[in-house]
């Protein structure tokens, strides 16, 4: 069996959003595809060790945003890194009320659901939800999984479903320097090593001093 064959599925980059006792909360996820379009429902897989899953096991409730390409890489960084338990994600990046849920203005485009259904699984619960509420509210072309990686550079977060460990390196004649926050791997022109002090982590925004030599 080669696992490698999972690689190659295609998904989007999503924002899933709700509410903690009205903090607007989230998380990145490539996990959500419609599942009927009468009556319009979606389904998105979250892992139960993420806040945002309580917030929509609370709620009922939950939007998905979709990304533009050229969404910010640091919100990518925020929302897909760190947890909304200890970080107010929404404060960083502007949002607008849709639908009753928060939408980041950096979206492509939203849905926002009502759960109907939920299927537990051994570390995610799919929820089916069915749209009440869906608008365009950007211009571009949406952000693929495979354009994240490819472009982007960027990882998979341990909570996502697809998650496992990337595939083998191939041999390098410089050291590796991978950021120990979000797991993007420096592969610039100038060395590592020569890059000025402030320089920081282009997906997650933390400094040179989060990075790990490999
Ligand atoms: C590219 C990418 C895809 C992700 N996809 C999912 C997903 O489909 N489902 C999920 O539960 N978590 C996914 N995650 C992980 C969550 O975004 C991450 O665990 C986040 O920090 C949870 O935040 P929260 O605790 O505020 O909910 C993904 C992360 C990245 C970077």
């Amino acid at each position: 069996m080669n696992k490698n064959a999972l690689f190659e599925l295609s998904y989007g980059v999503y924002v899933l959003s709700s509410w903690d006792e009205g903090r607007p909360v989230g998380c990145i996820a490539n996990s959500a595809m419609q599942i009927t379009s009468s009556p319009m429902t979606v389904a998105v897989s979250v892992n139960r060790k993420n806040h945002t899953h309580a917030c929509i096991e609370d709620t009922g409730r939950f939007a998905v945003t979709v990304l533009k390409e050229t969404t910010d890489p640091k919100l990518i960084g925020t929302f897909g890194f760190r947890s909304s338990k200890d970080t107010d994600k929404f404060s960083l990046f502007p949002y607008s009320v849709r639908g009753k849920l928060p939408v980041l203005d950096a979206g492509l485009a939203y849905m926002s659901c009502r759960v109907v259904a939920k299927w537990e699984t051994a570390t995610h619960t799919v929820f089916l939800g069915e749209v009440y509420d869906c608008d365009l509210i950007g211009k571009g072309a949406p952000m693929t999984y495979a354009y994240y990686h490819e472009v982007l550079k960027g990882k998979t977060s341990v909570n996502a479903p697809t998650y496992r460990a990337e595939r083998e390196h191939k041999p390098q004649d410089r050291a590796r320097y991978v950021c120990t926050v979000c797991g993007y791997e420096y592969d610039g022109d100038v060395p590592f090593e020569e890059l000025p002090g402030d320089w920081k982590c282009p997906l997650c925004g933390v400094g040179k001093e989060k990075f790990e030599k490999r």
